[in-house]
């Protein structure tokens, strides 16, 4: 074990443990595909690649077009080390959302409907889109913690086109969607003029710059899916805070294990807690489940994949943050002057 430990510290600059190598070997007990395999072992997904990697030369894996299975010697190494099989057990109502979708029943298949059409991933945006049933879940989540009914709602970029979402339930007073690709946001609007649905702002704007002052201490609520480096994450999460009318106000957005590990996750929970001075209500496991973007063979993790298939299930998976601001919760309105690392840092790989 400190064999593998040293090596992979030697090579990469994410942090790992003992507990990493243990997650990947208990994760390739489970399944032999890559993609399942960093789904399961919730280390980031460069990590996961070179620990299979190391795992290799030291024999105790088999990588080949089966995929990625333990040799003898391997198996010998998890008996030694106690290391058991992933298990995953997930309620099969919720899908593990702690939230059912069941009151919009209609709503999501209307939702299906409009969205068949819709524009395709951008990987110039680091886009992505998640399951329309995840949508859906969102907008049951944000109803239930009573942060839509009436109220004035902020989408800070929106792939996911949940502000459709929010104006097929008709819930909030007024939306506004933000996001940097003009198709999409036409999209948006062209989906608002057809249901003749009135109260929705819609603006093409680069989050790397201010929102417009009139929309400072405008919103009841906000919600926003970041790229995952901290930089993003302070930018996205910040000017969403600045949005916010004051204190108990709610934000939520999304952080995945894929490309952020714990430690990262830490740096981030300290911007919230500290820079922001806001307060995590819910962290939900695996609540946002991305449908595969199909640009998968441009991106740093098919680079780092030691099989080259492509994924057939989702492996994508993001928990879901709700911050509640305080008193003296502030934000961030600053123009950030970042380019290529407002998307990429050691951990990314769907960039
Ligand atoms: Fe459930």
């Amino acid at each position: 074990m400190e064999i593998i430990l040293e090596k992979v510290l030697n090579r990469i600059d994410i942090p790992v443990y003992e507990r990493s190598i243990e997650n990947v070997l208990s994760s390739i007990l489970t399944t032999s595909d890559f993609w399942k395999i960093v789904d399961y072992s919730e280390e980031p997904l460069p990590l996961v690649a070179e620990i299979i990697r190391v795992l290799e030369e030291e024999g105790l894996v088999n990588i080949n077009d089966n995929g990625i299975t333990l040799t003898n010697k391997g198996l010998d190494f998890v008996k030694k080390y106690n290391i058991g099989k992933r298990e995953d057990f997930i309620c099969e109502c919720c899908e593990g959302r702690g939230v059912s979708i069941k009151p919009f029943e209609n709503i999501l298949k209307e939702f299906k409907e409009i969205t068949k059409n819709r524009p395709l991933p951008k990987h110039e945006f680091d886009q992505g889109f998640v399951t329309p049933e995840c949508t859906l879940a969102r907008v049951a989540l944000m109803h239930s913690r009573g942060d839509l009914f009436n109220k004035d709602v902020l989408v800070l970029g929106d792939d996911d086109l949940t502000s459709i979402a929010l104006m097929l339930t008709n819930l909030p007073k007024r939306i506004v969607a933000v996001d940097i690709d003009e198709e999409l946001m036409n999209f948006i609007k062209e989906t608002a003029e057809r249901l003749n649905y009135k109260n929705i702002e819609i603006i093409t704007l680069d989050l790397r710059k201010p929102l417009p002052n009139k929309y400072s201490k405008a919103f009841d609520t906000f919600i926003t899916d970041p790229p995952e480096t901290v930089y993003a994450i302070k930018t996205f999460i910040g000017r969403g805070i600045s949005s916010l009318k004051g204190e108990r106000k709610a934000g939520y957005f999304r952080i995945t294990r894929r490309e952020s590990s714990l430690d990262k996750w830490r740096e981030i929970q300290k911007i919230l807690l500290n820079d922001f001075n806001v307060v995590i209500t819910d962290i939900i496991r695996n609540f946002n489940h991305y449908i595969n973007w199909g640009y998968e063979e441009e991106t740093r993790a098919w680079r780092l994949a030691p099989i080259k298939k492509k994924p057939e299930e989702i492996w994508y998976k993001s928990y879901m943050f709700r911050i509640e601001t305080l008193k003296n919760s502030k934000g961030f309105e600053e123009e950030v002057n970042i380019g290529d690392e407002l998307y990429n840092d050691s951990e990314s790989s769907t960039t």
